[in-house]
């Protein structure tokens, strides 16, 4: 029995990746601006509330599937966005999508991704969605969704919570930058991670080393190894999106948009008004900022603002199943999992990405019938205190 068949739980998963990735690499993956309050903020909100159950209920068979524009996906989760997954373990987009394919559930490929948009189409073409970052050159980011259009993807995932790449305090104590590489003072320790953690190891090097970001080979100068098309997407990918911005990408797309980013109502409710058809309600998995309230919370105060009909999705700090039915009945349409299914795919490949899923899902089935829902549609802002 592998590994990632005895987790029982998504922290099972997590140890399990963190002990396969170097420090450096896991750094990059758990760490996040300053020390990190933002992410603990996140998973900590979840821990306010507590069920309500109701009793008397016919609840078998639950029955967790969920409509999303218009297509019944089997569960009310699906996976997010995550950049350059490839490093975590060789060919996670690919590994991901294939699983989210197999699970019925949607998988948003980052626009900062190793495999190209074109190969995740064809792996998973009725549940792949694609996430922009966009370019400073209007040209590449229109080429960008005339692909994602061109591959069959129907659904546009326009994220705009990031203006810079996070100021992490781990990384300026260590000196360890994805974007550089190794340098004279790095390399030593690098190369002593890398050394104790053979699994890893062995496999970036019988694949050649860094994978190249096929999302943005096709705009990096002919020729270009992994380490220039990176360099080129840090210096070209548009980090000033503004709301004209927004408009442009609105009447370029003309099927499902969706806002990833916001947290002010506000601001939810101008992106809604410029004619995305859903927000995520997301600060980036607690990325960008260590002192920003727990994004549950930006959900609760979205959803009174906005009224029932606006849909919204949810991610951040989801790692239980009654996380999910939580951020249900606050008010979300559909949620997402970041580092989750991260944790799956770098544990155990397609297994582990595969046991993720399994493991929110058998436990979200459990969850709903003890609170006395059958559907996710009975699951109310009753079911949760306060
Ligand atoms: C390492 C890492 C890379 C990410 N890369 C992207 C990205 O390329 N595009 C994007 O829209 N969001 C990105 N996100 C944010 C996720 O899509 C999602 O909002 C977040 O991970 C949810 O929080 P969770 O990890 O607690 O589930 C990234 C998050 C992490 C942790």
């Amino acid at each position: 029995m592998a590994a990632v068949d005895r987790a029982v739980t998504i922290e099972d998963l997590r140890r399990l990746a963190l002990r396969r990735l170097p420090r450096f690499v896991g750094d990059y993956l758990e760490g996040a601006a300053g020390d990190g309050g933002g992410v603990r903020s996140n998973i900590d909100a979840f821990r306010k509330y507590k069920f309500v159950p109701r009793g008397l209920n016919d609840v078998t068979p639950v029955n967790t599937g969920n409509e999303v524009f218009g297509k019944k996906y089997a569960s009310l989760f699906g996976i997010s966005a995550v950049g350059v997954a490839g490093i975590y373990r060789r060919h996670a987009d690919e590994l991901l999508a294939e699983a989210a394919r197999d699970a019925n559930i949607p998988f948003i490929l980052s626009g900062a991704s190793m495999a190209p948009i074109e190969t995740i189409a064809r792996i998973a073409p009725d549940h792949t969605w694609y996430q922009l970052y966009g370019a400073h050159t209007p040209k590449v980011t229109q080429d960008m969704l005339a692909r994602a259009r061109d591959s069959g993807v129907k659904v546009l995932v326009y994220t705009v919570d990031y203006p810079l790449a996070p100021r992490s305090e781990v990384a300026s104590r260590t000196g360890i930058s994805m974007a550089t590489g190794p340098t004279l003072r790095t390399f030593p320790k690098l190369a002593l991670d890398a050394l104790l953690h053979p699994c890893w190891t062995a496999e970036y090097l019988r694949n050649g080393g860094l994978a190249k970001l096929g999302s943005w080979e096709k705009y990096a100068p002919p020729g270009s190894n992994a380490r220039q098309i990176a360099a080129y997407y840090v210096e070209h990918w548009n980090n000033t999106q503004t709301w004209q911005h927004l408009d442009l990408i609105r009447k370029s797309w003309t099927g499902p948009m969706v806002v990833k980013g916001l947290v002010h109502p506000d601001d939810v409710k101008r992106a809604v008004a410029a004619g995305a058809d859903a927000v995520t309600v997301s600060n980036h998995g607690g990325n960008k900022l260590d002192c920003m309230q727990g994004c549950l919370e930006s959900l609760a105060q979205v959803r009174a603002a906005v009224g029932p009909k606006v849909t919204l999705f949810f991610d951040g700090g989801i790692r239980r199943a009654s996380d999910i039915i939580v951020a249900k009945a606050l008010g979300a349409d559909h949620c997402f999992l970041g580092r989750a299914t991260i944790y799956g795919v770098t544990a155990g490949g397609l297994r582990g990405a595969k046991r993720a899923i399994e493991l929110l899902q058998s436990d979200l089935e459990y969850t709903m019938a003890m609170i006395g829902t059958r559907t996710v549609a009975d699951i109310t802002r009753d079911h949760v205190a306060p």
